[in-house]
Formats: C-alpha cells, structure tokens, sequence
C-alpha cells in the first residue's frame, strides 16, 4: 500500500510545541511516513522544545540571524525549503499557526504543487496590522491551503464567511492543550533558586510575558507597568521569563532588575513554564499561546493587546483584552490583586481550545485528504 509522506514544517517555539503532539502521533502511525523539517526561525528558544518533546529534525535551515528583516527571513526560508521539497517530494505539508515560517513554508509547498494542511487554521483579528505580520500570514496560509483544522467552531465559522468550503475544514480543538496534557504528566523543578524557593511558599504569584512586534514600540509601558506593581504590591511576585529578542530584553530589563519581588529569568523549558503557570495567580501576555494555555488551568489572564483573534476564553470570562496603556495595565491588574470576588469571577477553568485529542482529530482528517483513512467527529467547544 501506498504510505503518503507527510513533511511537518515549523520554526518557532510556539510551532514547536503546538507540532509536537502532532509529529508524535505520525511517528507511530503505520499509513505515513513522516519528515520533520525545522526552520531555525527561532534558536535557543526552538532547542528547548525539541529537546523537551524529544523531537529530532530531520532537516535544520538554521535561518536565525538577529536583527533580520521579515524580507529577509522569509526568502531564506522559500530558498531552503525548495531544495528540501524537492529532495523529499512529500505528499503533502502541514504548516502551524501564523509566523513567518508557515506562511513561507506554504507558500513554498503551493509553488511545489504540493498540498498545505494548515493547523490552527481560521484565527482572525480583523486586522492584518495587528497582531502583525501574523493576522496577513494567517489569512494567506488559508488561501494556500488543501485542509483547514479549524481549533474550534468560531474558527471555522470565520472560514466559511471567506468562502472556504465546509468539506475542507475540519474542527480539532488546539494541539497545544494536548501538549499541555502531556506536560502535565512531567515532572520538573525550577532551575532559576528563586523560581523553586517561591514554588515551596503561598506567595501570590504574577506572571509577565511579552514579545509582539506591534508592541516594541510601547514595551516602555508594558515595562513600567510591572514596575509599577511590583512596587505598590511588595508582598506579590512578578516572574518574567523574557524572550530573547533584544529588543524586548533591552527595554524591560532596566525598568525591573532592581526591584527584590520581580524575578526576570530566560525563556523557560516547557514544563518549567506550564508548572510556573499552575503555580501563577494571574497572567499578564500579549503571547497567543499562553492565552490558550492559562484558561485551562483557571487562571485569569489580562492580555496586553487592542484586539485578539482568540474570542472563545473572554466570552467565557477568564480572558479580558486590556490594551497596552501602561496606566490601564497597572488599574485592571490592581483590580484582580485586591478584589477577592473580581478575582474569583474571572477565575473559571475553562476549555473552549481543546480536549486534549487535537492531534487525532488533525491526524485523521489528514489520512483522509490522503486516502488512507476516515475523519474523526469534529471537536465541540459550545
Ligand atoms: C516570532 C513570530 C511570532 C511568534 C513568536 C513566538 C513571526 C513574524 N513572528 O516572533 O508570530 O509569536 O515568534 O515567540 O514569525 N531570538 C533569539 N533566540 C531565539 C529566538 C529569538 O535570540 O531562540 C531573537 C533574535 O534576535 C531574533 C529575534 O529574537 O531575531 C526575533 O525573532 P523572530 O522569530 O523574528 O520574531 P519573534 O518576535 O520571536
Ligand atoms: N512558553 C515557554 N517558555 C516560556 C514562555 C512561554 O515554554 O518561557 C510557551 C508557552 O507555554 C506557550 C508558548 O511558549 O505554549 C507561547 O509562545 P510565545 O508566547 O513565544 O508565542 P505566541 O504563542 O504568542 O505565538
């Protein structure tokens, strides 16, 4: 029997941990082949995942290079990709979410004539400026694209407004809550001292990330604000794990190193990061991923954006959008600080992402665009 190729394409963290469960499933399933092929979009932030899902590339562009302009990426990624493509001929690609990467990678994979499945398909904002460039790569992706896995129903529902047919889009939930029942089941300490010493504590447990290129420009604000509330609340603490892009690192760092109850470490291994979440009593991101993440495990999150293409977690109350205006930042999370029953109401555990079996569903509806298999039942989120 004809065993179809399926090459799975990414190159940031979060592609790395959303692909993950994903690749796993293919690795064990009899009716692919499967090529694993990294982008090297990210780096250091790329291996920690691999490394902690134990995925080995088949294939490394090693495309990271500080300070590089999109044009640049993008085209190094197309030029690599063809020579790979080629060289594998693979039945069809599946590309994760809205980075550079994925759109680069499909667009690669339409001009091979080969198909583009698209996970976490359907996502949208309203505005290709914001979250920029992802919410454009996102909807270029979809027009590229042979199979959409919708993550949930409103997803899909986006992609049927734009005319895309019924019998191409199949509802899966989010891979990342599979990889996040997965790394439930680790078990991990800290290694930052003071990460692990607060773990052992009742301490009340803030946790920060940022890093959205349409927020460099008001990362001062985001900065401030959590030096702002680190020290109008001295006996709560602030747990960043930066990103390594400079430009974020050089801004915020100044504003917080000082300051005894905030706790700047690098970007944490996956299962150091989902454990200091379960252990956080708020969020404060502008991260997509950790939107996702935070509701399942009932923890209120403020995301310091204008817009988000994620609706599903604020409709259901864990989840409010507060802009980054460095005054609002420091009001709304004061508010859940010192307001036991505000806490309390935006503090639901919530899974409107996904039930854990993602990556099955995104597995069959794949073997049935392949003709080696039937799709599963859509995943139902309301
Ligand atoms: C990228 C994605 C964004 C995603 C984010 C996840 C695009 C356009 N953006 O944004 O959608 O939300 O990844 O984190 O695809 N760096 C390192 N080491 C690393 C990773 C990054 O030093 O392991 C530094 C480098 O200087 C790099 C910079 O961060 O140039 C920015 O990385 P880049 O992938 O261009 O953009 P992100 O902001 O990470
Ligand atoms: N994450 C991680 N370590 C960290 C910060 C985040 O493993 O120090 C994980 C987080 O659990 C989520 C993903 O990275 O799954 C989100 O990545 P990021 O915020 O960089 O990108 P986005 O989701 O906004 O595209």
């Amino acid at each position: 029997m004809h065993r179809p190729k399926v090459m799975t394409v990414y190159g940031t963290r979060p592609e790395a941990i959303k692909v993950a469960p994903v690749i796993k499933g293919l690795a064990l399933d009899d009716r692919f082949r499967s090529t694993i092929v990294s982008t090297g979009q990210h780096k250091e932030m790329l291996a920690q995942v691999n490394s902690m899902f134990d995925i080995n590339p088949d294939y490394d562009l090693k495309l990271m290079k500080h300070g590089q302009s999109l044009n640049e990426l993008v085209s190094r990624c197309m030029l690599g990709l063809d020579e790979i493509i080629t060289a594998e001929d693979p039945d069809a690609i599946i590309v994760q979410g809205d980075t550079s990467t994925a759109m680069a990678a499909a667009h690669a994979a339409f001009h091979k004539g080969v198909k583009v499945v698209h996970l976490e398909a359907g996502l949208r904002s309203g505005s290709i400026f914001n979250p920029f460039p992802e919410e454009a790569n996102r909807r270029v992706v979809a027009q590229l694209a042979s199979l959409h896995l919708a993550p949930t129903s409103a997803a899909k529902d986006n992609l049927r407004r734009e005319n895309f047919h019924s019998d191409d889009i199949a509802i899966t939930g989010n891979t990342v809550i599979d990889a996040l029942v997965e790394a439930a089941r680790w078990t991990s300490s800290f290694q930052d001292e003071r990460l692990e010493a607060l773990a052992n504590t009742r301490d009340r447990v803030v946790l920060v990330t940022t890093h959205r290129r349409e927020n460099l420009n008001v990362m001062t604000e985001i900065g401030t604000a959590v030096h702002d509330l680190a020290v109008k609340y001295p006996s709560v603490y602030f747990a960043l794990p930066l990103h390594l892009n400079p430009l974020v690192r050089n801004v915020v760092m100044p504003k917080v190193e000082n300051l005894d109850n905030v706790i700047v470490t690098d970007p944490l291994p996956y299962d150091q990061f989902v454990s200091l979440l379960s252990r956080s009593s708020l969020v404060l991101t502008d991260s997509g991923g950790v939107q996702e993440e935070a509701p399942s495990l009932g923890k209120p999150v403020l995301v310091m954006r204008n817009n988000t293409e994620r609706p599903e977690a604020i409709a259901a109350g864990t989840v409010k959008l507060v802009g980054t205006n460095q005054s609002r930042i420091v009001a709304e999370a004061s508010l859940l600080i010192e307001n036991r029953a505000a806490y309390v109401a935006m503090g639901n555990a919530v899974n409107p992402y996904g039930d854990g079996r993602a990556s099955e569903r995104t597995i069959a509806a794949i073997a049935e665009l392949l003709g080696v298999g039937d799709r599963l039942p859509d995943f139902f989120n309301n």
